[in-house]
């Protein structure tokens, strides 16, 4: 039996470097396998869990989708749909809420970090947002989920739901427990202005990352102004431990040229960071302007990115509620 892919994307606006070398280009080359069934969710509950203002919200759902056809992603061959137009996933989260524990929710980091100081104010959707993407992996027998490393500590509670679930009600296989897809280097895309924080849409200076929106004049920018250290470039791999700028800046330089930091740190060794921005720059308008045209290309189509989704949910909603009537026998409903 062939791979079942799942994945999904929070249509929050701005996606940027760190989605698509963490996420979409591994979706992309999945998608391009043989006998692997890839189904892409755009996660507009999910954004919900902080404030979305609703005239922006709908025009970032055709953008994530407009983003997954420019990455490579053919809509013919693989379902893209986004997931409030499919309700077995909330409802899927409910049940699957009644199943998590509340000590297994308090220790996700993710909760954490967006709920800030503040814990109280935050919305209760931000602290079981991870039972809902459990109910997505769940729902279509994912095999194996492509995601960025922040997002390892959520699909080990997937896991644990899904064996919890099978266990409580003797239903061995009934879930099946997905792997993780982490790329093993590049996993995590560090912000142009501190090489210990991840590069994210919700950092408020847009200095700090690239987004696939960028003209050409934005990228060369924010890659003269990103913050490396006053050393010249790194000797060898090793010295890129304490030096976390310059390891991130190679990262991406390694990743858009599909080769490892060894070759990348050989062929700057010793020489000045101005020389290198220059080329990462050029790597970059290479590989992210042509997607940045891409997609404001399709984003004229609205019809066309409607429909792709209209069509993704009825292909999406074929497999889902068939697992739902599946859950309620069992729990007998
Ligand atoms: P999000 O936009 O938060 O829904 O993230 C979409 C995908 O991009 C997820 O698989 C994340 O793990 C991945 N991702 C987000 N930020 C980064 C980053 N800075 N580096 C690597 N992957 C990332
Ligand atoms: N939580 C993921 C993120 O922020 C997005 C997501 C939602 C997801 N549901 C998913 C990823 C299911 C993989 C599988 O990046």
């Amino acid at each position: 039996m062939g791979k079942k892919i799942f994945s999904g994307v929070q249509p929050t606006g701005n996606l940027h470097l760190g989605n698509y070398l963490g996420a979409i280009k591994n979706f992309v080359d999945l998608s391009n396998e043989n006998d692997t069934e890839c189904i892409f969710c755009v996660v507009d509950l999910h954004a919900i869990t902080v404030n979305q203002d609703p005239k922006e919200f709908r025009n970032n759902i055709r953008e994530t989708v407009a983003t997954f056809i420019a990455s490579g992603i053919d809509p013919k061959k693989n379902i893209i749909f986004n997931q409030s137009q499919v309700s077995a996933h909330s409802e899927a989260a409910w049940i699957l809420g009644c199943i998590a524990r509340m000590g297994w929710l308090n220790r996700m980091t993710q909760f954490k970090e967006k709920a800030g100081k503040d814990k109280e104010k935050a919305s209760i959707g931000l602290y079981s947002y991870p039972v809902l993407m459990a109910a997505d992996i769940l729902l279509y027998d994912a095999t194996h989920v492509p995601v960025g490393d922040d997002q390892k500590q959520h699909l080990e509670l997937c896991r644990d739901i899904a064996q919890k679930f099978n266990n409580d009600f003797k239903v061995e296989n009934f879930f099946v427990t997905p792997e993780p897809l982490i790329q093993k280097e590049f996993s995590r895309i560090m912000s142009l202005k501190d090489g210990t924080k991840k590069m994210s849409k919700s950092e408020i200076s847009d200095l700090s990352r690239i987004n696939l929106s960028d003209t050409q004049d934005q990228i060369i920018n924010k890659i003269k102004k990103a913050k490396t250290d006053p050393l010249p470039m790194p000797i060898n791999v090793k010295d890129l431990d304490k030096r976390p700028e310059a390891k991130n800046l190679l990262g991406i330089y390694s990743s858009l040229k599909k080769i490892n930091l060894e070759k990348s740190v050989k062929e700057f060794s010793g020489k000045n960071f101005s020389e290198f921005k220059e080329n990462l720059a050029q790597v970059l308008v290479d590989k992210i302007f042509p997607l940045s045209l891409e997609i404001k290309k399709l984003l004229d189509d609205k019809v066309y990115l409607d429909q792709i989704l209209v069509e993704g949910a009825q292909k999406a909603n074929d497999k889902a509620s068939k697992k739902i009537k599946e859950i309620h026998k069992i729990i007998g409903f």
